[in-house]
């Protein structure tokens, strides 16, 4: 396969080939989702030794694991016999059983049965199933495929007083609070829009714009892995918005933190999942928060609003750039973008000097 010149200047919006090309993802899956730290859940959905939850890193189907012994992992997901599937929804167990033909692994990832085999058979040690790093970052729960990514304490550092002073681990994760949905759009185009304030007069005049306005929305600091920006409310004390590609914001605000998380499905498509940490310790408060965080009057406003209209914005982003165009300059009021872009091309390119990269498929 011959290789395709990209241009890519991380300073101006992102080429169209960025949002369509299957090369591209191809080479963001090799160099970002299968490289870096990504996003998984909240830890409170792994509470009790024997809770398991699937989920997908890149191409990579995943099981997260309370062990016995307390500990957390993260398996491959897929079967070493012939690759199925193991787990397909959260469950509790002590171990794992493929649903083919029943080969069971320990909660550490040892090949421990496989009926109709003789003890000489098989090799068990050769067919257990592969641990990948995890951690966890004020609850947040992060899996990396390398084993040899930094720790999160490190990846995070620059804005780890932000979110300490904000009292994250003051609140309550509740997983059971998540939603997924599904975009037709790159992940891109969904991440940027939720990194970025500078869309909130004009895709939310009635829903976020009247409480949180971007004409008040402001840059405090930031890198290609970690940036902060912030903005006035109109009823409390100032937002914080952490963006953390590749795929999570999270927005402290009124007491509580939701977050939003993209992972690409193709390039068209993502998924876009939604959850949050509450000050309360009551779950009944949980909807009061977040009616509280949205300044939610008469159950006027619903909270999945401003969502639906980025959701309609993002796709038709997708629509727009499925056809030819010049990338147009970024504004200051778009750091984070340029942040982001940033974070792209050192990751696509090892840090090249050079803003203009080749891409070749593998
Ligand atoms: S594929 Fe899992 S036991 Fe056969
Ligand atoms: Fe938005």
């Amino acid at each position: 396969m011959e290789a395709t010149q990209i241009s890519f200047d991380s300073d101006r919006a992102l080429p169209a080939q960025a949002y369509r090309d299957p090369m591209w993802l191809a080479a963001e899956k090799k160099d970002i989702w299968h490289n870096d730290w990504v996003f998984a859940t909240s830890i409170d959905a792994l509470a009790n030794p024997g809770d398991q939850v699937p989920t997908y890193v890149g191409s990579q189907p995943v099981l997260l694991i309370r062990r016995q012994s307390g500990e957390l992992a993260a398996l491959s997901n897929l079967c070493a016999h012939r690759g199925t599937l193991l787990v397909d929804k959260p469950t509790n167990d002590k171990r794992i059983r493929c649903p083919y033909h029943a080969w069971t692994y320990e909660d550490s990832g040892r090949l421990q049965a496989i009926p109709y085999a003789t003890d000489d058979q098989v090799d068990k040690a050769a067919h257990c199933l592969p641990n990948y790093r995890i951690e966890t970052w004020h609850g947040l729960v992060f899996v990396s495929l390398n084993p040899d990514v930094e720790p999160l304490t490190e990846r995070f550092a620059d804005i780890e007083p932000l979110v300490s002073q904000r009292g994250i681990d003051d609140m309550r994760h509740d997983a059971t609070f998540q939603t997924t949905d599904e975009w037709a759009c790159n992940w891109k185009v969904a991440i940027l829009n939720a990194m970025e304030s500078y869309h909130l007069f004009k895709v939310h005049p009635s829903t976020l714009e009247p409480f949180t306005p971007t004409r008040d929305s402001y840059y405090i600091t930031g890198s290609p892995t970690a940036t902060a920006t912030g903005g006035s409310h109109k009823d409390d004390e100032d937002y914080l918005l952490i963006s953390l590609p590749p795929g999570f914001v999270g927005i402290f605000s009124q007491g509580t933190f939701l977050w939003q998380s993209v992972h690409p499905i193709d390039t068209h498509r993502c998924e876009v999942r939604t959850g949050g940490a509450f000050k309360s310790k009551d779950s009944s408060n949980l909807v009061g928060n977040l009616k509280a965080w949205f300044n939610w009057s008469a159950g006027a406003m619903l909270p999945g609003d401003f969502l639906a209209e980025d959701k309609e914005i993002c796709q038709r982003v997708q629509l727009g750039i499925s056809g030819e165009f010049v990338p147009g300059q970024l504004l200051k009021i778009e750091q984070v973008v340029i942040d982001f872009g940033r974070y792209l091309y050192q990751r696509l390119t090892e840090g090249a000097p050079s803003q203009t990269t080749s891409i070749k498929e593998s």
